[in-house]
């Protein structure tokens, strides 16, 4: 018991020492220790080769809503917050044909898979919404995140009011448009989904048949 103790204490110790040799800040990093400017540098360098057609700017710069997210931890000053609203709910492109429900059946794979844009998909890889990692959604379904407010029942409750349909489109769309800083992606935004998907993922939410609402 002793013995296993003070082996196990040493190896803490023999850690502890060699996270500190590693970390150790030098003097000029002492009053910023992870400078904005060095973390870019190294992220930049992990990234060797971006994908065909993307840019390093339009890819991992910040835009202005994400600079002032982050600079204020998500509590952006009142001022700032009606701007992001603005700017983000600017940017939401309805579909043209004026229909948002697609079908429910889709909906639920789409909110079910959390591939895409990762580095390890074949080409071509169809994204998922993974809603689930985030929102409780159909009652069957055992697991599933909290991040987010449940959504069970979610077209029921809200009356399978239009207006309701409509907010909720803008909302995937554009998480940002409704909640300054959301930690819920723009999944319209950033194209994660396409517009179909998204009906799908509404009719998900809204469809009276969706085991959503059931
Ligand atoms: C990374 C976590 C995350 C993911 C993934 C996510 N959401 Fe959200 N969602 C949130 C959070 C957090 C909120 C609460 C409001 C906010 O902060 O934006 C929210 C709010 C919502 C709302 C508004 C709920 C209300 O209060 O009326 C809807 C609708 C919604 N999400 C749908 C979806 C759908 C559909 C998907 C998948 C396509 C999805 N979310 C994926 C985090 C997430």
């Amino acid at each position: 018991m002793t013995s296993t103790f003070t082996t196990y204490m040493g190896l803490v110790t023999a850690l502890a020492t060699a996270i500190a040799v590693v970390t150790l800040p030098t003097a000029t990093d002492a009053a910023d220790p992870v400078s904005p400017a060095l973390l870019d540098t190294y992220l930049k360098a992990t990234f060797k080769k971006l994908p065909e057609g993307w840019t390093w700017d339009a890819r991992v710069a910040q835009d202005e809503t994400q600079r002032i997210c982050s600079e204020t931890r998500n509590k952006p000053s009142k001022d700032d917050a009606a701007k992001i609203l603005a700017r983000e709910a600017a940017t939401v492109q309805y579909p043209a044909d004026g229909k948002f429900i697609g079908s429910w059946k889709d909906g639920e794979k789409i909110s079910q898979n959390g591939r895409g844009g990762q580095f390890s998909d074949e080409p071509g890889t169809v994204s998922g919404g993974n809603c689930y990692a985030c929102h409780q959604m159909a009652p069957k379904e055992l697991s599933y995140g909290t991040i987010g407010p449940s959504l069970l029942n979610y077209g029921r409750s809200k009356g399978y009011a239009e207006a309701e349909v409509k907010a909720a489109y803008a909302k995937i769309y554009n998480a940002q448009s409704a909640v300054a800083c959301s930690n819920m992606p723009r999944f319209g935004f950033h194209k994660v989904l396409t517009e179909q998907q998204m009906k799908d993922v509404v009719a998900y939410l809204f469809d009276p048949e969706s085991p959503v609402n059931k």
